[in-house]
């Protein structure tokens, strides 16, 4: 990134206002009786169809200013682009918290350089609070800067998880839960990965770990995390991804990773 000192700040700026306008379109676009159709045949579809239109929008907006790039988006989005960046776009990260009418979800679009993270913005628009991070330029809400919270002890530290859409891997978090729930002050199931990243950067939550995650959930939200100064990984000594994601502040990080992992987190 040395050698192109702006590009971050310039995919920065165009992620803002593609998230900005993703949002709108989503909590304007809503219909009202979203949380109906959820006992009706197709919620999905309905959900679906947004989730569609929101990533037509962002990729859209991108493509237009920056021809050239590629992207890697959850409903789809998938190019190769020649320009040496790349897009990574969830268009609605905690989609049943958006089917529910719950206010716990967000749009999260990062941009990589050469398979970098070096942007990342993640937009809760039921909140109004936008989350952003360059890479060494810190992690923002807003205009205020981010500073994850001091760590206390693991027995008092507040954990956010999430599980799994496969039905065959639910009995096993739930196991690493039970397990889990009484070495640590309380456990949260927010519903979306990318709000869970920011609110731990904003010192809301101490830690967080999934296993099963994508790119596109967590892109974003993790540069936010390590601008805050929290710590990011996968398994020991791996970086976060499907396995297995644990993120926090970084003594609890220390001491989340180990035990999660010994915990069978990362497997049935
Ligand atoms: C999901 C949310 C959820 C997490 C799941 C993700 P989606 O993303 O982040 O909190 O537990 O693993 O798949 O499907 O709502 O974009
Ligand atoms: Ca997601
Ligand atoms: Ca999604």
């Amino acid at each position: 990134m040395t050698d192109q000192p702006d590009l971050k700040d310039q995919l920065l700026d165009l992620a803002r206002e593609a998230a900005r306008r993703a949002g709108t379109f989503l909590c304007d676009g809503r219909p009202d009786d979203l949380g109906v159709a959820a006992t009706k045949s197709s919620p999905i579809d309905v959900v679906t169809e947004m989730d569609i239109a929101s990533e037509k929008l962002i990729t859209d907006f991108l493509r237009e200013h920056r021809p050239d790039d590629g992207f890697l988006g959850e409903e789809g989005a998938s190019t190769e682009g020649s320009s040496g960046v790349r897009w990574i776009i969830d268009p609605i990260d905690g989609t049943v918290n958006y089917l529910y009418g719950l206010p716990s979800w967000a749009v999260s679009i990062a941009a990589a350089h050469h398979g970098e993270v070096v942007a990342g913005v993640v937009e809760v628009p039921t909140r109004g609070e936008t989350f952003h991070a360059t890479l060494g330029g810190g992690a923002f809400r807003g205009d205020t800067p981010l500073r994850v919270r001091p760590a206390p002890p693991l027995e008092q530290a507040l954990i956010a998880t999430g599980f799994s859409y496969v039905t065959e891997q639910r009995a096993a978090q739930a196991e690493v839960v039970r397990q889990l729930l009484p070495r640590v002050r309380d456990v949260r199931r927010s519903g979306s990965v990318a709000v869970d990243l920011c609110d731990l950067a904003a010192g809301r939550l101490d830690g967080l770990y999934e296993r099963g995650l994508h790119l596109w959930d967590f892109a974003a939200g993790d540069l936010i995390v390590r601008e805050a100064g929290g710590r990011s990984g996968g398994r020991p000594g791996q970086a976060p991804g499907e396995e297995l994601t644990v993120a926090g502040s970084p003594g609890v990080f220390a001491e989340l990773q180990p035990l999660v992992d010994g915990l069978g987190a990362w497997h049935d």
